[in-house]
């Protein structure tokens, strides 16, 4: 299998950013790019509220929708959360899981997510795993033994089949919306450590076809070098996919050459 079996893939994570009438621009925009949308997936993460919306301003278009995180039990009671099969119903095809947001800033630990992939699966959602090192880890030489963990604890038990669905999203704690983009050769290295990995005990043909993109201060200017790489099959972004000015530049030159 090789890599260009792989559809590159471009992804914005909203965050918590944009109104409806800027969303709006900006999901105009992507829909009428015209250019080969078949050889880039193009994903927009909105905020909960925006979901609904934006699924219907994509209607007709490739763009799929994605959320930013959900609860890993069916229903219940749990203020403030929303169940996969909600994430589902209102649209979306993805979700986006174990981002280090949700790790750092809200405590969110390698058996949530786990469960939360679970349930991500069961309810035909595509997870989009994020994984990654805080600075001091990356200083101590321990980035792949965290990485490796993180991954094999939101993995155990999943089948080879089911993780042939997963994307994974290496995003480096220390890169994200800091201005600092890790190289490409830095995160080619973790990339092919995360497929390595993903092979063991699953096969490497299997690692072959799951796509890892790289986020952390991703921008118009810093894609190219890094979508060379060989296991880099496309970008999770934050800040420049906010705007299309800079999201738009992005998810063109995502396309593999
Ligand atoms: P920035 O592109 O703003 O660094 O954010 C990356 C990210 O966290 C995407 O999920």
């Amino acid at each position: 299998m090789s890599q260009s079996t792989r559809r590159p893939m471009a992804a914005g994570n909203w965050k918590m950013n944009l109104t409806r009438s800027s969303a709006r621009r900006l999901v105009d925009e992507l829909r009428n790019l015209n250019y080969t949308l078949e050889s880039v997936d193009i994903l927009v993460a909105p905020p909960m509220l925006l979901v609904p919306t934006v699924v219907k301003w994509v209607s007709g278009s490739t763009v799929a929708v994605a959320a930013q995180n959900m609860h890993w039990e069916s229903k219940g009671a749990f203020t403030g959360e929303v169940s996969a099969a909600m994430v589902r119903e209102v649209g979306c095809t993805h979700v986006i899981l174990g981002h280090s947001e949700r790790r750092h800033v809200f405590g969110e630990t390698d058996e949530w997510v786990h469960r939360k992939l679970v349930a991500a699966l069961e309810n035909d959602l595509v997870p989009v795993l994020c994984v990654g090192e805080k600075l001091d880890e990356r200083e101590a030489g321990r980035t792949l033994e965290v990485v490796g963990s993180q991954l094999d604890a939101a993995l155990e038990g999943v089948s080879s089949e089911d993780v042939l669905r997963v994307v994974v999203a290496y995003e480096p704690v220390w890169a994200i919306g800091t201005g600092k983009t890790a190289t490409p050769s830095d995160a080619q290295e973790v990339h092919a450590f995360i497929r390595r990995h993903l092979g063991e005990g699953r096969g490497s043909e299997t690692a072959e076809r799951v796509r890892i993109l790289y986020g952390g201060s991703v921008t118009p200017s810093t894609i190219a070098g890094l979508i060379v790489e060989k296991d880099i099959d496309g970008t999770l972004v934050g800040g420049a996919s906010l705007n299309a000015e800079t999201f738009v530049p992005i998810v063109k030159s995502s396309m593999k050459r």
